[in-house]
């Protein structure tokens, strides 16, 4: 029978691991702090950050928001992030993609202060994170790792083919499960838009993830037999739904759950363990910077 990955369950667990942590950071004065900075008034970009701080009100994080006009010239932006790099109640924070035209986002990560970069894209930690010592996991790799571990799925000599190079996706996520370390030691191939024969490289893997952002690009007869299947895509695609659309993942789910060992649903799957992650991480910066040794989940 094919498992169902339930990513809400495996983010709820590691959430309430967080919330423990997070009272003893508090009764040791040092509450954890999570700001979001939004240039531009992007609908999308607004939800996400009000269920970044309502995240955050659940687990007991303290959370900040700096709104910067999306006309405003790009020193505004560096300015807010020069005030949250010196707020001492601000632990972590997000500068939100994606920013304005007239923006350069890698200049803005450049400017997040490495201790406050609980994205974890900024160029040390990036460098860090590929030299094995990451100091932040990206938050939907660190998710992916989580829910595999979860599944009990066993990565030492897997192969695993990641579909989509991104920065904040495919890239790390192929840096940490290559690691010498019980949640890497993985053989990893990675995949893009110039990849010579796709089905090739999915169906010759023990784990698929698919991250590409395109509906439903993998089906069942790209993978093999007992795949274990991770859909970190979010797409909108029409339907006669109340809203007009319907949410669907990079993997046409029914067929390759036809064949999969174990596969993880859109939406319930990668999206709120990537949500869980950034308050781990939250909670790792505030421990960093106040100094106060906590268990993480
Ligand atoms: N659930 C979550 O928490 C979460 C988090 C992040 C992203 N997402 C979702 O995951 C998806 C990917 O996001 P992203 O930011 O990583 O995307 P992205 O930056 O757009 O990158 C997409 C990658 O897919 C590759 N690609 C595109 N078409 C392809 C094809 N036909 N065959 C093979 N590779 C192809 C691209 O190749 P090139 O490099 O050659 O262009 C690129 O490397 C999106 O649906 C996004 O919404 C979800």
């Amino acid at each position: 029978m094919t498992e169902i990955i339930d990513g809400n369950a495996v983010a709820s667990e590691i959430r309430d691991d967080l919330t423990d942590a997070i009272e003893t950071l508090a009764a040791a004065g040092a509450r954890p702090g999570l700001a979001t900075v939004l240039m531009g008034d992007d609908p999308a970009s607004q939800t996400y950050v009000n269920m970044k701080r309502r995240d955050c009100e659940e687990v007991g994080i303290e959370s900040h928001h700096v709104d910067v006009a999306g006309d405003a010239p790009a020193e505004d932006l560096y300015g807010a992030i020069a005030d949250l790099n010196e707020d001492p109640d601000v632990h972590g924070y997000i500068a939100q993609a994606p920013v304005p035209d007239h923006v350069d986002y890698r200049e803005v990560i450049r400017r997040v202060d490495p201790a406050k970069d609980v994205d974890g894209f900024h160029p040390e930690n990036v460098g860090r994170l590929v030299a094995g010592d990451a100091r932040f996991r990206p938050c939907t790799p660190h998710g992916i790792q989580k829910l595999l571990e979860s599944a009990g799925v066993d990565l030492e000599g897997a192969d695993v083919t990641i579909v989509g190079r991104s920065d904040i996706v495919g890239k790390p996520l192929a840096n940490l499960l290559i690691q010498k370390a019980d949640d890497g030691n993985a053989t990893v191939t990675v995949c893009h838009s110039r990849t010579d024969d796709l089905t090739a490289k999915t169906r010759n893997a023990d784990v698929v993830v698919a991250a590409v952002g395109v509906p439903e690009l993998i089906d069942g007869s790209m993978i093999a037999e007992g795949t274990i299947v991770i859909d970190v895509g979010v797409n909108r695609i029409e339907a006669d739904t109340e809203k007009g659309y319907e949410l669907v993942g990079d993997v046409e789910f029914e067929s390759a759950a036809e064949k999969a060992g174990a596969i993880t649903p859109v939406p319930g799957g990668v999206g709120p363990m990537t949500r869980a992650m950034l308050l781990y991480n939250t909670v790792k910066a505030a421990s960093l910077q106040e100094d106060v040794p906590v268990e993480l989940p």
